[in-house]
């Protein structure tokens, strides 16, 4: 019989192996007015570790933001969840009654979109608008919140933040309003983060010091955080592992190393060769986008129009998400090794 101790750590083992999200078979459709829905999410899995930063990469129309929403259970309108679990510390979200579900935003999963304007009240300071979410979801005093709101102002290296308690966002920079946004994202300390092109509408040094105050505040809090950007060359500094999305299907997906040095994909390394300065590599690997209404058929691989490396298999079977070496996933018949 196990004795209490051991039993105790046998459940922080298994929870510890626990991820923070799990997703099995998630598809999310846009119905259509006439005929089929748009399919934007197809039957996609993908588990998030815990404290790890995961990055998704996607040209715009992949279907990032569908994906991102989705966890929350709240699909861009008219999308709707046509199928599969999303497993969130194990419970789904699925599942979850209304009530729960405005209980875990906010708290336990938190989003960071861009637009940090928008997402701001423009009547209320800031210190109220940080102060009210920790008020709401830690159930603390008005004193309280007040104080972690200072805390987190500081925090997130807003300068002289006794002052900028009582700023409006009209007043602030947008790299400063974008840390509001973060402190208002990290200040119940959630389980898991979902940035969505959080800073792509900054200028470059502000966007990467922005990055880099995010990194260090999950990592301190040991959140889990889907990272999502159309641009690859982020990844490579701040994530932990990649993967493509293409066409609402992951194409390949690895640790960072194996992802940057190793890309199996040809719709990877075209992404890559897209960010490159060799005019012969983009040649070689670039091809446009299809003509509109050229569409491939359910049963091919959704890549192949601008795939260099198409073959008559790829026009008749759909290849599958595979692990091509340990860790390293690629959905494609030929991939590229080296
Ligand atoms: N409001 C909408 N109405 C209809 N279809 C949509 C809508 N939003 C997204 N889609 C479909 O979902 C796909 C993915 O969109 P989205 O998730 O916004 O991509 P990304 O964030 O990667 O740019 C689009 O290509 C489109 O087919
Ligand atoms: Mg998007």
């Amino acid at each position: 019989m196990l004795k209490l101790s051991d039993r105790v750590q046998a459940t922080a083992a298994s929870s510890d192996a626990r991820p923070t999200f799990d997703i099995r078979g998630l598809t999310v459709e846009f119905p259509a007015i006439t005929g089929v829905p748009t399919v934007a999410i197809r039957n996609l899995d993908l588990r998030i570790e815990r404290g790890e930063i995961f990055g998704l990469v996607g040209e715009s129309g992949a279907g990032k933001t569908t994906l991102a929403r989705s966890l929350l259970r709240l699909p861009p309108e008219p999308g709707r969840i046509a199928g599969g679990e999303l497993l969130f510390e194990g419970q789904d979200i699925m599942s979850l009654t209304e009530v729960e579900l405005q209980r875990t935003r906010g708290r336990d999963i938190s989003m960071i979109v861009p637009n940090p304007r928008s997402e701001l009240n423009p009547l209320l300071t800031v210190g109220e608008q940080i102060a009210n979410v920790a008020q709401v979801h830690l159930r603390v005093s008005r004193r309280e919140a007040r104080g972690l709101a200072l805390d987190i102002l500081r925090a997130v290296q807003i300068p002289d933040p006794e002052r900028r308690m009582t700023a409006f966002p009209h007043e602030m920079s947008g790299g400063m309003a974008q840390r509001i946004v973060i402190a208002i994202a990290l200040i119940c300390s959630p389980k898991f983060i979902v940035s969505d092109d959080a800073t792509s509408g900054l200028d470059v040094t502000v966007q990467a010091q922005i990055l880099e105050l995010l990194r260090r505040l999950a990592q301190d809090r040991g959140s889990a955080m889907l990272f999502i950007t159309r641009d690859i060359g982020i990844t490579a500094h701040f994530c932990d592992r990649v993967a493509v999305i293409y066409n609402g299907e992951i194409m390949e997906l690895a640790g960072r190393e194996d992802f940057f040095f190793r890309p199996a994909h040809p719709y990877t390394i075209m992404l890559m060769a897209a960010f490159s300065y060799n005019q012969s590599l983009r040649r070689l690997w670039a091809r446009p986008e299809p003509l509109p209404g050229a569409k491939v058929h359910d049963s091919a691989c959704p890549y192949t129009l601008r795939c260099p490396l198409a073959q008559e298999r790829c026009r008749i079977d759909r290849p599958a998400l595979r692990e091509i070496a340990p860790g390293h996933y690629a959905s494609c018949h030929f991939p590229v090794r080296r």
